[in-house]
């Protein structure tokens, strides 16, 4: 069966895969050479050296990312972060600039703000990202635009297919973050953006165990990216590539349960009398519903409520859960809570974060694979303290 015939759930299980029939084993191997043989000595040219990326365990992720993002070409990294850096320095050079949508992940607003100018790069961040003030921004020597969507903490909903148009009208290379929405949800190339890329420290492996990155897009400028990457050494080891696949695998039956628990667990924190606002675009009242509702095939398992107290009670509230974890990343099993305030968005001015609509009784929720029931009662017991 081709790789185009299958559909996400059969893409998960098997795109990419790397068997080795002589041993008949039904997983990809983990391939622990560093050197390889010359074909002419019994080696395989193709399988020369792990940071060029083209050991067969290294190969299997980034074809299942490649297949789920519906491209040709996908490689897989040590970061979210490496997988930024490789994509914006494989089109950006000193003397260019780049459109940045204001509202992005910390380490992404520290990265274009302390690491671009070093290399040369000027930037232009702008507020409300819509495809019109995104063009706006656009001058002469402008080669990118790069956003994410659904956004951190406050899913802003970026319409992609109008900002991909802008970009090939103004011949300026869209990279998207599609980060929290997964390629289960949402397939940013498909709606004509140039590149993707992921935390795959998140959905992809899923278990709150690796740390890595992947980027996908056409080969033509995958070979770009490719080269910087291999030259910067960001490319990942064949142990963490295992895990990676291995995570992979299981993706769109746990994002069908992550979707599912934060839709309801949005809609019972909207109807709760300590909660003043709910952010999530599956709800009809978000302001990104009607594009996330276009260009979303779920909604995602990540939203942000604000309390309706002082913020020594959301403490309480946070304190009193019992299974829920306070922690920082998101899109594993387990769900996570945590302040924006003092995580994400902690180095922002405490004005800056009011400007952004960031409160300190805003909390960010990852909503993991347990029974919503479960959740639910963990919350009330957290209003329960916070009350108290
Ligand atoms: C949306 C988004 N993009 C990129 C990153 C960076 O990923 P990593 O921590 O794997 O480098 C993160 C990390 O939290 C993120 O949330």
């Amino acid at each position: 069966m081709t790789i185009s015939a299958m559909r996400p759930d059969t893409l998960c299980a098997r795109a990419g895969e790397q068997l080795d029939r002589r041993v008949g084993g039904v997983t990809t191997p983990i391939h622990t050479a560093s050197a390889y043989m010359r074909a002419d000595v019994g080696g395989r040219e193709a399988y020369r050296y792990p940071r060029y990326a083209n050991i067969p365990t290294q190969v299997a992720p980034a074809e299942k990312i490649a297949a789920l993002e519906g491209t040709n070409d996908g490689l897989v990294v040590s970061s979210g972060m490496a997988a930024e850096a490789v994509a914006l320095l494989a089109v950006l050079r000193a003397g260019d600039h780049v459109v940045f949508q204001a509202d992005l992940y910390g380490g992404t607003h520290h990265f274009l703000s302390v690491e671009l100018p070093r290399q040369g790069i000027a930037r232009t961040l702008v507020e409300h990202a819509d495809a019109a003030s995104l063009e706006d921004a656009v001058r002469d020597d402008t080669r990118a635009v790069f956003v994410e969507t659904p956004s951190n903490p406050l899913f802003h909903v970026v319409d992609l297919a109008a900002v991909a148009d802008m970009a090939k009208r103004r011949g300026i290379v869209s990279i998207a973050d599609n980060t929290f929405a997964s390629p289960i949800n949402q397939n940013p190339l498909a709606l004509g953006f140039d590149l993707v890329v992921h935390s795959g420290t998140k959905y992809l492996n899923g278990h709150s165990d690796l740390n890595c990155g992947a980027v996908a897009g056409d080969s033509a400028l995958m070979e770009k990216v490719r080269e910087r990457a291999v030259d910067y050494g960001v490319t990942l080891n064949v142990y963490d590539c295992f895990l990676l696949e291995r995570g992979m695998k299981t993706l769109a039956l746990r994002m069908a349960r992550h979707n599912a628990n934060a839709m309801a667990l949005a809609e019972f924190l909207a109807g709760h009398d300590m909660v003043s606002r709910v952010f999530y675009p599956g709800l009809p009242g978000h302001p990104g519903h009607g594009i996330a509702a276009r260009q979303m095939r779920g909604f995602g398992g990540m939203l942000s409520f604000e309390l309706d107290c002082e913020p020594r009670r959301a403490r309480a509230f946070v304190a009193g859960l019992g299974l829920v974890l306070e922690a920082v990343s998101l899109g594993g099993v387990e769900s996570l809570i945590c302040f924006p305030s003092e995580t994400s968005h902690a180095k922002m001015s405490p004005g800056d974060r009011r400007a952004r609509g960031i409160s300190d009784t805003l909390i960010r929720f990852s909503a993991g694979i347990e029974d919503v029931e479960d959740l639910m009662e963990d919350m009330e017991r957290g209003f329960a303290a916070a009350r108290r």
